[in-house]
């Protein structure tokens, strides 16, 4: 795993966007990226979208593969993760809207990546207790996509940021690529930022192997990961 801190998020999300945008190019447009919701991504995505207004790339024929989405919210739903991924990306470019594809429970997600040709860039975010995706603690090694029970610390945290601290709208379940499903992208790109992150970074920077209890830990086994950290996330550590 490559470490990359940077001093604000800012920078950090850049980077990110820039190596999005990198694979982009490589694969001339063809790509399928693998992508999350959450905070720590939203400027990242900001950048993809001045990218596209001043430099045109196209999106046409990118496919992405979004991590999660919540049982029971349908795409309208200000919270659903769909609703999030139009909001802040797919409505600014000139993706194919068909291209865009969320687990739910009607298919099998990871047979059709497989069929595709696999994720060439997996973008990640974290959980204070370290789930990736929705892969809550105890989530094993295998798991593909399927449906989760979320842990009442996720939904707490989730409720806060946005469900306007409303508990009870916070669905219990969702859908969510497994570990397996995200250790088989080519390359992975994991944003953490802000002081919530520090304890769960500075304990997946001594994972050697896979720890259920701390589903990120799959990571220290890829071979191709880069963490990016502001300097918060990283406990205040050394800047680039
Ligand atoms: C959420 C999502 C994840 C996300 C993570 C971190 O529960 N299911 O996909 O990456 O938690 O969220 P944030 O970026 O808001 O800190």
């Amino acid at each position: 795993m490559k470490f990359i801190v940077y001093k604000t998020i800012v920078e950090a999300s850049k980077k990110a966007a820039e190596i999005i945008l990198k694979t982009i190019k490589v694969k001339h447009g063809q790509c399928n990226l693998g992508l999350a919701t959450g905070s720590s991504p939203v400027l990242t995505y900001q950048y993809l979208v001045d990218d596209y207004r001043k430099n045109s790339t196209s999106w046409a024929d990118v496919r992405t593969f979004n991590l999660d989405e919540y049982a029971g919210l349908d795409s309208s739903n200000h919270a659903s993760y769909h609703y999030f991924m139009n909001q802040h990306l797919f409505s600014k470019l000139d993706i194919n809207l068909q291209h865009t594809y969320f687990p739910s429970a009607d298919d099998n997600y990871d047979e059709k990546i497989a069929k595709i040709g696999g994720i060439d860039l997996q973008l990640l975010g974290v959980g204070v207790n370290g789930h990736i995706g929705f892969n809550e603690p105890g989530s094993s090694f295998n798991s593909l996509t399927r449906v989760v029970d979320l842990t009442p610390s996720t939904i707490a945290v989730n409720a806060a940021k946005f469900f306007n601290n409303q508990i009870d709208r916070v669905p219990k379940r969702a859908y969510s690529m497994g570990i397996k499903s995200i250790m088989a992208a080519k390359k992975i790109v994991l944003l953490a930022f802000g002081k919530t992150k520090t304890a769960a970074i500075q304990k997946l920077k001594f994972c050697q192997s896979y720890n259920s209890d701390f589903p990120v830990s799959a990571l220290s086994l890829h071979s191709d990961v880069t963490v990016i950290l502001d300097q918060e996330a990283n406990g205040n550590g050394n800047d680039l």
